[in-house]
Formats: structure tokens, C-alpha cells, sequence
């Protein structure tokens, strides 16, 4: 039995599923593939990644595969009603609704673990947290997994250390091709596309300040540049600093740039990068807004507590009134914008990460006898077939290398 808001809304779903489906050529040929070889028949997959078209799409790539495939959010905002209605027309099981209470968000998790899953596809460590604390008994049947994204990386290397994790996880947010396209260009373009429509404001001539200066906060940056703005970094990386500073960007503390910015964004993975010492100095109606994947870099309580009133702007932006009359402005309850308040990131971008996901829950398949219950990386086989499956996507063909420079690479003398 599904559990979804309405099963009406899934001709829109649909839609949107067609959309992505035109715009992902390296998912259309694994699906071809896949419908051949029946990788995934008799497996059961689950996956818990924000559900939107390009995840729909990714669950229905593995189904064409052979595999029964079971479906729900990564966060409470991030799910679409109407992508959630049309995969469960199509057969999945889907568990998951846009604006999920955090009882329901869990309950929507332990639906999709309920199918006994031997392979999942996390998105930030929730189905993997679950296994190992409230559904043990699962264990068994886990062969292994993969994991899309930065924080559920930390999570996972902190559980190896500790000697805690118990199968196998592959870190597709390590490969090449996911890092320096989803989190670079991917979060640079999505991130801006949230703002943008939820504030309806111009960015040239402002004042932007990025928290972080990783993969994520470097696309960011870099597009507030393009867009006009005046773009400020933050950072506790003095390597990552001193990049920012290369890159053309001023570097100073967040406790100097709250006074200044008009558009503040977080994207550390780290918590309460900005709080109640900063909302005291941000100029009125400053913008906040956050893209790392939790909701807890952007002190909200604090923000809770100070305020003496508290309004709803615009769909998707609280207004906080301080003492002083000055408003502070929240996008998405602090949680990731691009996602909660837009439509993440664009689908040729997913569909280089989703490629790696499907290939890589192949590889778990097929080696996880091997690879014990380590975090592992994506093989370098997968990550180079997936950048030349883009290549093709876009015509284009690169040179290889001779016998002779082979012979001369190689060579020390
Ligand atoms: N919104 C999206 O669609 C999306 C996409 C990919 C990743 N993410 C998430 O975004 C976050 C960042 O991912 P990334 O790949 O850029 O990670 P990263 O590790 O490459 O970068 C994070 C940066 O933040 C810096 N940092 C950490 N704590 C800080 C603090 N207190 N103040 C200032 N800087 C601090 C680190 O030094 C690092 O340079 C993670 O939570 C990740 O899961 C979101």
C-alpha cells in the first residue's frame, strides 16, 4: 500500500517524468541496457533520494532493470506530490508527501525499509542511520549501498571508524563525475534558481556572502559573480580561503560579512554557521538562505527566539522582525533552497549522477562479497564511462593516446 497524497496529481507527474526522460541520455541508454540484461532481477531496491522527475526517472531505470524498486524522500520539502502519484501509477512503492511532520518522514523511511531492501540508494544517511539503530533486524539482507552526497559521506566514514557500519557503501558523491559537475555546476545553477523565483528580486548589485567554500559553495560563488553581484566568502579551510581569494572572491568572517551581506547562503554541512551574534548585526531585510544538505546551518531557533514577530513574505520566505524593527528573511525554513523551494538541480547534471548511481549499485551487486563494510570508492571504470557516455551525449570525441606516448609516459629516462 502507497502512501501519497493523491494519486489524481499523477498525469502531472507523468509529465514531468517525460521532460527529464528527454533530457537524460546517458539514463535512456542504461535503461535500454538494462532492459536487455535484467541486471536487478529478483533484487529489491530502496531509494531515498529528494523525490522529484530525475529521482522518479533513476527508480524507474532500476525497475526496467529487473529489480523491485521501493521509493521515498530525503527531506520533508524536497518532495513532489504529483512525481510521488505518477511512480506509484507505474507500480512502484512510493512513501512519501511534500511537508511530511518528522514522525511521518520517519514513518515514510521505515515503509520503504519495510520491502526488506537488499541494495539502497541514501541521500544524506537516514536509510543507512535507520539499519543500524531501529531496524537491525534488516541487516541480513543488505548486500550494500550507495550514498549520493557529501554529508552522508561524513556520516558514513565516522560509522567505518567507529567499527559501526555493517555492509558495504559506495561514495558516489566522491566520483569525479558527480562532485565537479553535480555539486559545482549542478548546486551553482539550482541554488540561484531557488532564490531567484522565491524571492522575485534582482542579485546584480547586491551583496552576497557564501558560507563555505567546498565543491557546492564554489559553483555558487561563482555564479553570484556572474549574476552581477558583489560576492563575499567565508570558510575555516585556510587552503579553501585562500582559493576563494584567487578566485577573484573578498574571504573575511561571517562575524564581518553579517553586517554587510544582503544575500547570505550557508553550504558547509556543518551547524550553526550563522546565529543569534549575526542576526543582531544583518542590515533589514537581509536574505537567508541555506544548501547544505541538513537544516541546522542556519541557527533557526535562535532566529525563533529573537524575533518579536514573525510573518509569512512571500510563498517560501518567513519574515523575522527584531526588536530594533529590522527583518530578517528565511527561504525554505532553512532547509536546502534549491530543492525545498525549486526544482533542484538541472537534469543533464542528475543525469550523470544517477548514471553513477545505477552503475554503482551494479557494482554493489556484483561485488559485495568483496568489499567488505568499508566506504568504498566508485571504480575508476565507472567514473570514466560515465564522462565519456556525457561526451557522446554531446558529440563530441577526444583524442587517446599513441602506443609511442603511452611508451614515453611511462618511461623514466
Ligand atoms: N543543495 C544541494 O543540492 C547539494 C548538492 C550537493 C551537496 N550538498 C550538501 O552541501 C554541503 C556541502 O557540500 P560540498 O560538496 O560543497 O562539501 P565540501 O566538503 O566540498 O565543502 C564544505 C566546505 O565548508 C567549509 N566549512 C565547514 N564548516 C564551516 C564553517 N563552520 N564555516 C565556514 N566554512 C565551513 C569546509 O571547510 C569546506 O570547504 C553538504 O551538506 C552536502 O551534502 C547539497
Amino acid at each position: 500500500m502507497n502512501k501519497i497524497r493523491n494519486i489524481e496529481l499523477a498525469e502531472s507527474g507523468k509529465q514531468k517524468i517525460e521532460w527529464v526522460k528527454k533530457n537524460m541520455p546517458l539514463l535512456r541508454s542504461l535503461e535500454e541496457e538494462f532492459i536487455e540484461t535484467k541486471p536487478f532481477e529478483g533484487v529489491r531496491i530502496s531509494v531515498s533520494v529528494h523525490l522529484e522527475a530525475k529521482t522518479a526517472y533513476l527508480s524507474k531505470v532500476l525497475a526496467s532493470g529487473g529489480a523491485e524498486v521501493s521509493v521515498t524522500g530525503s527531506n520533508p520539502l524536497s518532495t513532489q506530490d504529483d512525481v510521488a502519484a505518477a511512480l506509484a501509477k507505474d507500480g512502484l512503492m512510493v512513501y512519501a508527501w511534500y511537508n511530511a511532520t518528522d514522525e511521518e518522514f520517519e514513518e515514510h523511511l521505515n515503509l520503504a525499509l519495510g520491502y526488506k531492501p537488499n541494495i539502497i540508494i541514501d541521500d544524506g544517511g537516514d536509510l543507512v542511520h535507520l539499519l543500524h539503530t531501529k531496524k537491525k533486524e534488516l541487516l541480513p539482507h543488505i548486500m550494500g549501498g550507495c550514498e549520493e552526497t557529501t554529508t552522508g559521506i561524513l556520516r558514513l566514514k565516522a560509522m567505518e571508524k567507529e567499527g559501526e557500519l555493517k555492509f558495504p557503501m559506495v561514495a558516489v558523491n566522491n566520483a569525479y563525475c558527480k562532485y565537479l559537475f553535480d555539486n559545482r555546476y549542478g548546486t551553482g545553477q539550482s541554488v540561484w534558481d531557488g532564490i531567484n523565483r522565491t524571492t522575485n528580486l534582482i542579485v546584480a548589485g547586491k551583496d552576497v556572502v557564501v558560507v563555505g567554500y567546498g565543491w557546492c559553495g564554489k559553483g555558487i560563488a561563482m555564479r553570484a559573480k556572474g549574476f552581477g553581484a558583489s560576492v563575499m566568502v567565508c570558510e575555516i579551510d585556510p587552503i579553501k580561503a585562500a582559493e576563494a581569494v584567487m578566485d577573484g572572491f573578498k574571504v573575511m568572517t561571517m562575524d564581518e560579512a553579517s553586517t554587510l551581506g544582503d544575500i547570505f547562503i550557508t553550504v558547509t554541512g556543518c551547524n550553526r554557521v550563522i546565529h543569534k551574534e549575526h542576526y543582531m548585526k544583518m542590515k533589514d531585510g537581509a536574505i537567508l538562505c541555506n544548501a547544505g544538505h541538513f537544516d541546522v546551518e542556519i541557527s533557526v531557533p535562535e532566529l525563533e527566539k529573537m524575533a518579536c514577530e514573525k510573518r509569512v513574505q512571500r510563498k517560501n520566505i518567513m519574515g523575522y522582525k527584531m526588536e530594533d524593527g529590522r527583518w530578517i528573511n528565511l527561504l525554505a525554513e532553512g532547509r536546502l533552497v534549491n530543492l525545498a523551494a525549486g526544482d533542484g538541480h538541472p537534469a543533464e547534471i542528475m543525469d550523470m549522477s544517477f548514471a553513477l548511481q545505477a552503475l554503482s549499485a551494479q557494482y554493489v551487486l556484483s561485488n559485495y562479497m568483496d568489499l567488505g563494510n568499508r566506504v568504498v570508492d566508485v571504480p575508476e571504470e565507472i567514473d570514466k564511462r560515465v564522462a565519456l557516455m556525457k561526451l557522446k551525449s554531446w558529440g563530441i570525441t577526444i583524442d587517446q593516446l599513441t602506443y609511442e606516448q603511452k611508451k614515453y609516459l611511462e618511461s623514466w629516462c
